[in-house]
């Protein structure tokens, strides 16, 4: 990690800012090592990636976890089956975001939960040559996607900033992002409330809070393909979560991705 990525962070214990024992040098990537707040709440960085997981997962959470990291080295093989059985390329459909970029200038993004940076990949086929504008961050709470996030990332000319920690406790400032990602896991996460808060407390006021998971339109669940999808994954039932939304969402539209199959809900502060 270095001291760009380390001021997008704050402790997640706390919430102050954190440092590096004796400070960065200019340019210097810290491998291994430690980070700290004013607090003395110290946190490891283990081969670039900082660890800011707090509290402790709960138990409902670490199972999914445990599934994304048996399945991580696996999972964009499993993307590309899901895509046939729903009849629609999903690494495709991915850059329909691009619509959310401004057309210049710089633009931070995060993507909450990274898995293994099929967003960013996609973004990079619409802006190949534009990388230079964006300052990309991406969290995960399955250190096996991390894992595989990083070696793809590493191929490529663009960086990320990874970071292990939860969407329940983002460990990052507040305000700080234009556009806050997230795609596939919210419809089984433990707190979708407290997981929707933290999203619009990283987004700038100007900027947008994108989530999409599994849902069916209202159409496509009442054609035969999409009876067909639910009965095979019963994932595919669940509603956009309006009920979770923060209070102070504003500028809610919903509408549906990935032909039909996927729900999206934009919101903004
Ligand atoms: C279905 S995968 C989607 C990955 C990626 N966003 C995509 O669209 O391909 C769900 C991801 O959510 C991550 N995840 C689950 N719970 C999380 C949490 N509390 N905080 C951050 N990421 C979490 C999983 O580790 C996994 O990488
Ligand atoms: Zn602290």
């Amino acid at each position: 990690m270095n001291e760009a990525h380390m001021k997008a962070l704050r402790c997640p214990q706390c919430g102050k800012n954190l440092h590096l024992n004796g400070g960065f040098t200019p340019g210097e990537e810290i491998v291994d090592g430690q980070i700290s707040c004013e607090k003395g709440h110290a946190w490891d960085i283990t081969n670039r990636i900082p660890s800011l997981v707090y509290p402790q997962i709960r138990k409902e959470d670490a199972k999914w976890i445990a599934e994304y990291d048996e399945m991580a080295e696996k999972y964009d093989e499993l993307v590309k089956q899901y895509s046939e059985f729903l009849g629609v390329d999903l690494m495709e459909e991915r850059s329909n975001f691009s619509q959310f970029i401004p057309i210049e200038g710089p633009v931070r993004i995060i993507d909450v939960s990274i898995g293994t940076a099929a967003n960013f990949m996609a973004l990079y086929d619409s802006f190949k040559k534009q990388m230079g504008r964006f300052n990309l961050h991406g969290m995960d709470l399955s250190t096996g996607m991390l894992k595989v996030s990083q070696r793809k990332i590493d191929k490529m000319d663009f960086d990320v900033s990874l970071t292990y920690g939860s969407v329940f406790n983002p460990p990052y400032q507040s305000n700080f992002f234009d556009i806050v990602l997230h795609t596939g896991g919210i419809n089984t996460f433990s707190d979708i409330h407290g997981a929707l808060n933290e999203m619009l407390r990283l987004v700038k006021s100007s900027g947008v809070v994108i989530v999409v998971d599994e849902g069916l339109s209202p159409r496509m669940r009442k054609t035969d393909k999409g009876r067909g999808i639910i009965k095979a994954n019963k994932l595919f039932e669940a509603r956009p979560p309006l009920q979770f939304l923060p209070i102070k969402a504003q500028n809610l539209e919903v509408s549906y991705v990935m032909n039909e199959t996927f729900y999206q809900m934009t919101f903004t502060k």
